[in-house]
């Protein structure tokens, strides 16, 4: 069945962190995971400065000939006819003008999250994916661990009854004290802060347990409550909470994030009237899920408690970091013919970036003049 293999040949655009999670799990063999129906080639690199890309791709990849090009502009990227797709993993005030320069130039697009800095931008970026008949997703790569479909499973399956209050938090010391003010997390003219960076993973569970919900009929939120706490360093956020009424399933969700202190454990629960999900830090790819069972509807008295083990967020002892199964869903996209995903589609995302743009009101984060591409 070879010839049923579709291959899709990516470029990445910033030789940072996260594109080489990304790369590392892209240049697996998908069939360490058990995928047979798609690969990944990585086909070109761009960075700011040919020589990084260079040395980011041989510390990656493990080898000096890695036969991807290297490109010293994310310009000339875009213009290589090989490549079919582009990760883009740089911080996100350059998410809106790099997936511009993707989709004018006919490539699909899978871009790191935050997608954008704010709605207006991703409202922009996803008709101009419409009007080029391109796909583009933003990577919220913990939707597609098997560990997420378990959870959205125990959620909807009705086992444990009508969910009622999600709390969630995302938090690491990042020890901003001793941190360069240019770092991507504290810099305001790189979008700085915890809810831009963090605040993505607790979300993305409140999409997962209650905006998806199929009782929830894809209503947003109806309030929105957030407050902020700054850092004097550099005046972004150090850490910020939001809480969302969903009132089609009576149910809230209260969100966390933050740059000081780790998350505490467990980092997620979840709380139905027949029954907890609670889930161990860290929230972006979780490992450990206990489900406790509750004598009657609302009690409090626990009569069987199951503990489920995940390895990178996978329920097998799958190879990578748990970054390719996102690309596997770009793949199937592109292979299909869609110009988005079913699975986090693009009003998951405008949802996340309305939400955000609403604390970012509420808590009075202003970015400088510039970051914001779209106003
Ligand atoms: N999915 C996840 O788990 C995850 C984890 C961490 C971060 N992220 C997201 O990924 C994005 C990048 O984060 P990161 O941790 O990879 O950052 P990083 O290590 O600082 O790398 C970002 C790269 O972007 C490029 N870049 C382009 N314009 C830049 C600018 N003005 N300032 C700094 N770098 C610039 C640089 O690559 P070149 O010099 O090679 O061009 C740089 O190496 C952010 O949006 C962040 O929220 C996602």
């Amino acid at each position: 069945m070879a010839d049923s293999v579709f291959t899709l040949r990516w470029a990445i655009l910033g030789a940072g962190y996260i594109s080489g999670k990304f790369v590392s799990d892209i240049i697996l063999d998908p069939k360490t995971r058990g995928v047979t129906d798609v690969v990944h080639k990585l086909v070109a690199v761009g960075s700011r400065d040919a020589a990084k890309g260079k040395e980011f791709l041989a510390k990656i990849t493990g080898k000096d000939d890695h036969p991807a090009k290297i490109y010293g502009s994310y310009e000339e990227v875009v213009k290589d006819p090989n490549v079919d797709a582009v990760y883009i993993g740089v911080p996100h005030p350059g998410h809106y003008d790099l997936t511009t320069l993707c989709l004018t130039n006919g490539k699909h697009v899978l871009c790191e999250k935050p997608f954008t800095v704010n709605a207006k931008e991703a409202e922009a970026l996803i008709q101009l994916a419409k009007e080029k008949n391109l796909f583009l997703m933003e990577a919220m790569w913990t939707r597609f661990l098997p560990v997420a479909d378990y959870i959205s499973d125990l959620v909807k399956g009705g086992t444990l009854g009508d969910i009622r209050v999600l709390h969630a938090d995302l938090s690491g010391d990042f020890d901003i004290q001793n941190l360069p003010l240019t770092h991507r997390i504290l810099d305001p003219k790189l979008g700085g802060g915890a809810l831009l960076d963090l605040g993505p993973y607790p979300l993305v569970w409140a999409i997962i347990a209650m905006y998806e919900h199929p009782a929830n009929n894809k209503q947003h939120p109806s309030a929105i409550s957030a407050a902020m706490l700054k850092t004097p360093l550099t005046g972004v956020d150090a850490h910020t909470s939001f809480t969302l009424n969903f009132d089609q399933l009576n149910a809230q969700a209260v969100l966390t994030c933050g740059i000081t202190i780790s998350s505490p454990n467990p980092a997620l629960v979840i709380r139905l009237r027949k029954g907890n999900i609670i889930v161990d830090a860290p929230i972006y790819r979780p490992n450990v899920v206990k489900v406790q069972y509750l004598a009657k509807e609302g009690s409090d008295e626990v009569v069987k408690e199951e503990t489920k083990t995940f390895k990178n967020g996978a329920d097998e002892q799958h190879g990578g970091s748990g970054w390719h199964w996102q690309a596997d869903e770009v793949a199937r996209c592109i292979r299909d013919g869609k110009i988005q995903s079913d699975k986090w589609g693009w009003d998951k995302t405008l949802l996340e970036m309305k939400i955000f743009d609403e604390v970012r009101k509420q808590g009075q984060l202003v970015f400088p003049e510039g970051v914001e591409k779209l106003v």
